[in-house]
């Protein structure tokens, strides 16, 4: 936004560098969001102006309607009366209209249509290829991390000691690297550093540890991904944020351990990474259809191919043998009221339309999946201001934790 004078300064501006006074003292660091009391005490010390950050007020009427036209598009699946989706949509207008404010534009609607996709052949075309035998000619053919299986070991055996368990996750360097970098980052909040992987498991849990390390070392497995069909880095951006948002919700209930929650958001859409790698044709037309008549994404990938990513999600969770509660998750996130035991499919469910909601300011193309009215009922939550709260922790952690996976 740049310079503003004193007298324009309203509450809640937020400064966009460090404010000195006259004689160079710092009186505000970049980033603070002014109050009141401290426009008073700028008008005290004779402070003239300062450079703020762009403001969603300063937008002109016409751009606010453009806004909420493009925000609206993105919420066509969920009910607007709905307290939670209401609450989403406040959000999203919010950061749209900043991310605006601060010179984004809007993308045209022909910026959804992804480029030309046709020489691209599958394996399996419609009808030729079943959720169980995409995953079987998958797991035939790669071998699984060596590592997760011997994490899986000690995570089913009880009596396994914090030693042994420091022990096995040490073998693998860069998932150690991982984890430190993880345990260091604000998803914690540890208000000490910690340098070791026998201090992490000391201090997050033995069980707790090595379910975030089972979760990271299967990400391993699709590194090989080409990056022409789908960006690699958003897809985990996106997987990242819903885990967070995972993870919090899960606090707002007695009795759930909050990593498993993160685990399942980071893995909550793990079929679409096997859609990609075994029916890249297929997968690229149903995000093209989901982006160009804004429907869901699990919706087009039903229509083009008669299936979707949690069907392919449960038999490779399966052949993979990873935890049944975990797997269940991410099995359940688009029908969590199908779960016999709705409430932990449930929490994903949420934050996986609430990072919908947020990576709409950000280019995001997809529309929100649609909020499942029981499921949020049995959360038990008030959406105000609980998500805008997630939301604001949300901004604190995620670059530190991007950083700590890549
Ligand atoms: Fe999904
Ligand atoms: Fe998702």
């Amino acid at each position: 936004m740049g310079i503003k004078r004193l007298d324009e300064l309203t509450a809640g501006t937020v400064l966009a560098s460090d404010l000195k006074a006259s004689d160079g003292r710092l009186l505000f660091k970049a980033d603070t969001e002014l109050e009141e009391r401290h426009i008073e005490l700028l008008k005290r010390v004779g402070v003239a102006e300062a450079d703020v950050k762009a403001d969603a007020g300063d937008l002109s009427d016409e751009t606010v309607r453009d806004i909420e036209d493009y925000v609206r598009d993105f919420f066509l699946y969920v009910d607007p009366e709905f307290e939670p989706s209401l609450q989403m949509f406040r959000i999203a207008l919010d950061l749209t209209g900043s991310a605006v404010a601060s010179g984004w534009v809007l993308p045209d609607i022909s910026d959804r249509r992804a480029s030309d996709v046709e020489h691209m052949e599958d394996l399996f075309l419609r009808g030729m290829g079943s959720p169980d035998t995409i995953v079987k000619h998958e797991t035939e053919l790669a071998s699984f991390p060596d590592i997760y299986f011997r994490i899986k070991e000690v995570l089913e055996d009880e009596s396994a000691s914090a030693e042994r368990i420091a022990k096995v996750v040490s073998t693998d360097m860069s998932l150690a690297a991982k984890l430190i970098k993880l345990v260091n980052s604000p998803l914690y909040g540890f208000p000490q550093s910690i340098d070791s992987i026998s201090r992490a498991v000391a201090l997050v849990g033995a069980k707790e540890l090595s379910t975030l390390a089972l979760g990271i070392s299967a990400i391993n497995y699709f590194k090989d991904i080409p990056p022409e069909l789908v960006d690699m880095k958003s897809f985990w951006r996106h997987s990242i944020t819903c885990g967070i948002f995972a993870k919090i919700l899960a606090g707002t209930q007695i009795g759930l351990s909050p990593e498993r929650f993160f685990i399942a958001g980071l893995l909550h859409d793990v079929g679409r990474l096997i859609l990609f790698k075994k029916l890249p044709y297929a997968s690229t037309e149903a995000m093209l259809f989901a982006r160009e008549n804004s429907i869901p994404l699990v919706e087009a990938e039903r229509s083009i191919m008669d299936f979707c990513h949690t069907d392919v999600s449960q038999p490779l969770l399966q052949s993979w043998k990873f935890p049944e509660g975990l797997s269940d998750m991410i099995n359940y996130h688009h029908s969590p009221m199908e779960f016999p035991n709705p409430l932990e499919p449930a929490i994903i469910h949420v934050a996986d339309n609430l990072t919908n909601a947020v990576e709409i300011a950000q280019g995001g193309m997809y529309v929100l999946p649609g909020i499942d009215v029981q499921a949020w009922e049995i959360l038990g939550i008030k959406a105000d201001p609980l998500l805008r709260d997630a939301v604001d922790q949300y901004h604190e952690q995620i670059d530190i934790i991007m950083n700590a996976f890549f």
